[in-house]
This record gives structure tokens, C-alpha cells and sequence, in this order.
């Protein structure tokens, strides 16, 4: 009807006023990139490739390839629920059994430092909370010196950590391309020009993308540098026990560094070695000079996370902290981490023997001398492209493997593949 008509339009220069207010406010917000690492499982979750394998991910699987929960996580679940414990706020730096039980399975049962009470220790949103708030926490009170140095290559999501917290990334010679080992005098070389008071990145253990470590011989001489350099120290260690399957072996060089007077800040997380990924769970850790450094430090810590995101999440570090204060479940959680452990271990011999029968004349060693969760392959950004168009086999450019997503069942296809790609 052409009443019904002009009364719509009539109506229509205010449709399109508001309209053109509700899109104005993000019109000029870009399309970000997507993530590199979430990109490729999307890839892979749309191949319809029955032999399909994601190497992408850095989560453990077991040898069928399955999600893994503890045996002594789904225990301390059992105990926690049966304890019918009240859901109240946690404290702002988390739950005390938990914050001292991570300090300890960090520093050592006996470490002076927390004997002489000059650690503080908060509970954090996993590996990457505890990173930004010690970011954060450097950027207020680290003044003297803005930039951090990461190892080249580092865990991708440094960068962005230190860069929103504040912070200015510089990079020191870390991995030697031509060895896939570490290029030990390089990285020295790099440390020894590092203006003082910087703030050095180290990898606990499992570099991560690399899975290259300096041997102990080598940490001595970059605890020796570092010191001469006068070096504010943050350890990552994101994997205690995944490296070699022994939670103090691979605590050794956060443990020297303290031991040779370095008053290290440290960042822990839980997600791998008790495979509390989605739990979030983690520890950010200041060594102080002395108890009332500690306590200054504590109330700064506090004050900085109170507006963030006002106090932790609890399950996570009620089951880490049963796990850790209960000497059965501790002791069991010893072996199954050992085990996950040792499961890459053997998936990294497997490799290279297949690759070995397909008759590959390369040297694979570094695929065994590297450790933990991943492997840098060597592989080249085409030869990753032709691996994942003909074979169906996903993984970072970087030609980094996931050695978790690796099992008895797929490690000869896998073989297959890399040896086509690389002949
Ligand atoms: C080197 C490194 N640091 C920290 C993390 C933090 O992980 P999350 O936040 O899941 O504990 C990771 C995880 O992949 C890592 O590889």
C-alpha cells in the first residue's frame, strides 16, 4: 500500500543513522593474521586423509594418539571431591599449598633460599600468566634496563608477552641451523655484548621450539657470562621432567644459577608435566636478596594481579598441590611423567630407525639429541609444504615437530614422508 510505503521510508534516514552509529566504533580494526600454530590444526581437522597426523600442537598424546589425563590426577580429583571443599575466593597470590609445594618441586626440597624465606612465590594462569605477570612486574620495577633478550629461535608467544607487558625484545644466537644443535660460542658471543642489567630469557629445559639445551659444562660458563654481564635472569620452564623424565635433572640449571648467586625471577607451568593444560595452572616466582625484599616484592606482586584478574582459578592448584603434598600421588605422578618422557624418548629412536629403512642417507642424530616435546627437523618451509599437500602430515614451517603427536602406529608413515621430501 503506498501509505504503507512512505511510512517506511519516512522511517528510514533514522534506520540509517543508527545503523551507521552501531558499525562506526570498530570500523577501523584490521583483520588480524590468524595463529600460526591454531591455523594448522584447522588445516588438518578439514583433511580428509585417513593417515593423516598433526604434528602441530604442543600437547602430549599417548601411543594411540589419544588426549592423556594422569592416573594420579584423576586420584587427587577423587580426593578433592570427596572433601566436598567450599568454592570461596582464593588469596590474590593463590593457594599456600600450592605456592609452596611449586617452589620446592622448583628449587629443591632443602634450598636455602626457601629456607631462609626469601622466595616469594604466586600461583598464575599457567605458564603464560606467570610470564605476564612477571613482564608486567619487570616493566614497573625493572627500570634501569627496557629490553629482554630471547634466545633466537624462542617460544613465539615471548615476544608479544614482554612487548603488551612494556618491555623491548632483543634476540641473542641461540640454535646453529647447520648442526640443529646449539651454537654455544655464538650464543656467548651475542651474552657478552648484552648491556648490563638487561634482562636474559633462558629456557629450565626442552628449548622450546628447538629442543636444544645447553649441557650443564655449557650453563656454567653462561651462569659465569651472565654474572660478569650483570644480567637480571628469567627462567621458562615450562617442561620439568618432560625433558629427561627426572623433575630435578631437569631443574638442575634454575637450581645452579641460584646456587652461583643469581637472583633469578622464575615462571613455572603445570600444563605438561601433570597435563593440566586447560586447568591452568602455574607459578611465578621472585629470588629476593632477603626475607623483607621478599615481602616488598610480595605486595607489589599483589597489587599488580588484584586488577587483572583479581585472584587465580582454584581446581587446577587444588589438584596440583594434593598431587605434590601427597607422598603416594607424588610418587606415582614421578613415573608417569617419566614415562611421557620416555615414550618421546623411544618415538625420536623410532623415527630415525625408519627413516634409516627407508633408506635415507642424512644424518638424522640431532632428531635424538634434541629433547622434549619437540624436534626441529631441519626440514625446509617447501619441503614442510609438500609434506603436508602429498602426505597429509601438519606442522609449523619452521619444520618444528610435535614428538607427542608422534606413535608406533604413524612413525613409519611419518618416515616415509620425510625421507620423499628430503631424498
Ligand atoms: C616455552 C614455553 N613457555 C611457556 C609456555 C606456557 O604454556 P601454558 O600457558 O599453557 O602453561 C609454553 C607452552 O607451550 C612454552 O612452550
Amino acid at each position: 500500500h503506498p501509505c504503507n510505503i512512505s511510512g517506511w521510508l519516512l522511517m528510514l534516514p533514522h534506520r540509517l543513522s543508527s545503523m551507521s552509529i552501531s558499525v562506526s566504533w570498530w570500523s577501523e580494526v584490521q583483520m588480524g593474521p590468524p595463529d600460526p600454530i591454531l591455523g594448522v590444526s584447522e588445516a588438518y581437522k578439514r583433511d580428509t586423509n585417513p593417515k593423516k597426523i598433526n604434528l602441530g600442537v604442543g600437547a602430549y598424546r599417548d601411543d594411540q594418539g589419544k588426549p592423556y589425563v594422569l592416573s594420579c590426577v584423576r586420584k587427587a580429583e577423587a580426593q578433592i571431591a570427596a572433601k566436598k571443599l567450599d568454592k570461596e575466593y582464593l588469596a590474590i597470590g593463590g593457594l599456600g599449598d600450592f605456592t609452596k609445594a611449586c617452589a620446592k618441586l622448583a628449587l629443591g626440597d632443602d634450598n636455602e633460599v626457601i629456607k631462609s624465606g626469601r622466595n616469594i612465590t604466586v600461583q598464575t594462569i599457567s605458564g603464560t600468566g606467570s610470564l605476564r605477570i612477571g613482564a608486567n612486574f619487570l616493566s614497573r620495577f625493572h627500570t634501569e634496563a627496557r629490553d629482554v633478550y630471547l634466545p633466537k629461535p624462542s617460544w613465539g608467544n615471548h615476544t608479544p608477552i614482554f612487548r603488551d607487558a612494556g618491555m623491548q625484545l632483543k634476540a641473542y644466537t641461540y640454535y646453529d641451523p647447520k648442526t640443529c644443535g646449539f651454537d654455544f660460542q655464538g650464543a656467548l658471543n651475542d651474552i657478552s655484548k648484552i648491556p648490563e642489567k638487561s634482562v636474559i630469557m633462558l629456557h629450565a629445559c626442552a628449548h622450546n621450539p628447538t629442543g636444544v639445551d645447553p649441557r650443564p659444562e655449557q650453563w656454567k660458563e653462561i651462569a659465569d657470562l651472565v654474572k660478569k654481564r650483570n644480567l637480571l635472569v628469567f627462567f621458562d620452564m615450562a617442561y620439568q621432567g618432560f625433558a629427561s623424565g627426572d623433575i630435578d635433572r631437569d631443574a638442575w640449571a634454575v637450581r645452579y644459577f641460584i646456587e652461583q648467586g643469581h637472583n633469578i625471577v622464575l615462571s613455572q607451568s603445570f600444563a605438561k608435566n601433570m597435563g593440566l593444560y586447560g586447568e591452568r595452572v602455574g607459578g611465578f616466582t621472585v629470588v629476593c636478596k632477603d626475607a623483607e625484599e621478599a615481602k616488598r616484592v610480595e605486595s607489589q606482586l599483589k597489587i599488580l594481579i588484584r586488577p587483572i584478574y583479581s585472584n587465580p582459578p582454584m581446581n587446577g592448584a587444588r589438584i596440583a598441590a594434593t598431587i605434590l603434598n601427597t607422598p603416594d600421588l607424588y610418587k606415582e605422578w614421578l613415573g608417569e611423567v617419566h614415562g611421557m618422557a620416555n615414550r618421546i624418548i623411544t618415538m625420536r629412536e623410532l623415527l630415525v630407525a625408519n627413516l634409516k629403512k627407508e633408506g635415507s642417507t642424512r644424518n638424522w642424530k640431532h632428531v635424538i639429541d634434541q629433547i622434549g616435546m619437540f624436534c626441529f627437523t631441519g626440514l625446509k618451509p617447501e619441503q614442510v609444504e609438500r609434506l603436508t599437500k602429498e602426505f597429509s602430515i601438519y606442522m609449523t614451517k619452521d619444520g618444528r615437530i610435535s614428538m607427542a603427536g608422534v606413535t608406533s602406529g604413524n612413525v613409519g608413515y611419518l618416515a616415509q614422508g620425510i625421507h620423499a621430501v628430503t631424498k
